[in-house]
Order: C-alpha cells, then structure tokens, then sequence
C-alpha cells in the first residue's frame, strides 16, 4: 500500500496492518514486510528516548524521524506521521506549518489526536491536500486530562460522545481513523458506522485493521505488556542472548579470531 487511495479502498477489502518505526533501521524491516503501512508515531519520545509520555516530541523531531523512515522505506508503504503535542491546537497556520514540515519529509498523510474544537484544522488541511487520520479513545497526548492511561468510552454516554467524535471526524474529511483502548463493541459500531478505515490499537478485533508498535510486536519492550499487545517474535530475547555471547568472546578472548583480524 503506498496511496491514501488505496488505504482508503482497503475499507471493508481485508484487514489493514500498520506498525510504528522511527528509524530508517526499522523501515528497512518494514520495506521487506507485508505489512501494509507505517505510522511515524510521536511514541518515539517513550519507547526510544525513555520519557513517561510523548509530549517532548516536536513537529521538527517528528519531521526528522519522518525522514529516516522514509529513507528506509524507499517508497515501498503508506506513511503517516503524528502531529506531536498541541500542534493541532495552535490554529491553522501553525497547523500547517507543521504539515508542511511532515510531508516534506516524506509523510503521505499525518494523525492528529482528538477533534473537538479542532475539526476546523482538519477540515483545512484535508482541503489543502494533506489526508488526515484522526486518532480517538486513548489520545496519549491528552493523557493528564484522561487521569491516565485508561481504557475510554466504557460508559454509555462515553461511547456515545466517542461515536459523535469519530462521524466528526469522517465529517472534517479525514481518511482514517485510529481508536485506541476502547471495547471492542464500540470499536465496532463506530467501524460500521464509517465510510472510512478504523484502525485499531487496544480495540478489539472488528476494526478494518490494527496497528501496534514495532518494538511491542516484536518483543522487544520488555516490561510493557499491556492486554492488547501480542509479541510476535522474541527479538528482545534475541538481543539478550547476542549480547550475553559477545561479552563472553571477549571475555573468554575467542573474538576476534584470526579471520576476524587485520
Ligand atoms: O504514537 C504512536 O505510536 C501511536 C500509536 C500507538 C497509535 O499513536
């Protein structure tokens, strides 16, 4: 998948899969992969930098990383890139000042956490020529005024208000939409109620896709594990054991070998 003609098209034609990367390194996994497209996400600032939540990301943080994925990718996936910590809320011009940054870097789309109240700059940069995925539920970016990292819309008037929010979003023109940590029924009312993708993280299995980040889906968070991420390899076990042997030939003075010497 390289378009957001074509994302688009996958509505209702086969699950959509979707992983982080940061890195050109992971991009080149990526490229090599079936799956369909890559979201630079702001998550960078907690799963690479260590930091408690993705507020330190920038738009020219988020514009660099942009970059080295697509470098890895080489044109081969669909890219999106988040919209980092408030650059939504500023008004319009900020707004696309931060697009701008993103597309030239190699973004095919960007997602913006929430609507409300900046449905306007979606509309405006989907008007623009920017597509837009709007991320619902969980938004991690808001996670001081949510209490938490917490699953959303487990009342009825919650679900209700996140329904409203995702026919808002489709409304504003956006292409997609993510849903994060919400139940699966409502993941799929809003999934059927869209014209547009539902992609998933910590929202069951009826959304048109998942998305999950790379380092989760692969082992290698050791110590995160929340109900929703699935380890599909255990590459943190994998560089546990490279680096157990690497320091025992050193130790041990069987590497460098003669082969391996000048
Ligand atoms: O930043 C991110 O990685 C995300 C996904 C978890 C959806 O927004």
């Amino acid at each position: 998948m390289k378009t957001v003609l074509e994302f688009k098209a996958r509505k209702g034609q086969g699950r959509i899969s979707m992983s982080t990367a940061y890195t050109a390194w992971e991009a080149r996994f990526l490229a090599a992969s079936p799956v369909d497209c890559v979201l630079v996400g702001d998550s960078v600032a907690t799963v690479i930098d260590g930091d408690a939540t993705t507020f330190a990301a920038t738009p020219e943080i988020m514009a660099r990383h942009t970059a080295a994925v697509a470098r890895g990718l080489a044109g081969t996936k669909f890219i999106i890139a988040d919209f980092p910590f408030l650059a939504a809320r500023k008004g319009i011009v900020p707004a696309v000042e931060c697009a701008v940054l993103l597309m030239r870097a190699g973004a095919h789309a960007v997602k913006i956490e929430g609507i409300d109240g900046h449905a306007d700059v979606v509309s405006h940069l989907v008007e623009s020529g920017v597509p837009v995925i709007v991320h619902l539920g969980l938004t991690p970016q808001s996670v001081n005024g949510l209490g938490g990292y917490k699953v959303q819309a487990k009342t009825e008037a919650a679900a209700e208000a996140l329904i409203t929010q995702a026919r808002a979003a489709e409304a504003a023109g956006a292409c997609g939409v993510v849903l994060e940590c919400v139940p699966s029924e409502v993941a799929q009312i809003i999934t059927v109620a869209l014209a547009i993708p539902v992609i998933g993280i910590g929202a069951g299995p009826h959304t048109d896709g998942q998305v999950l980040v790379f380092h989760d889906l692969l082992g290698l968070n050791p110590g995160f594990s929340p109900r929703f991420v699935r380890a599909f390899a255990d590459a943190g076990g994998a560089v546990g054991n490279g680096l157990n042997a690497y320091a025992a030939a050193v130790a041990d003075g069987s590497f460098p070998s003669a082969k391996e010497s000048y």
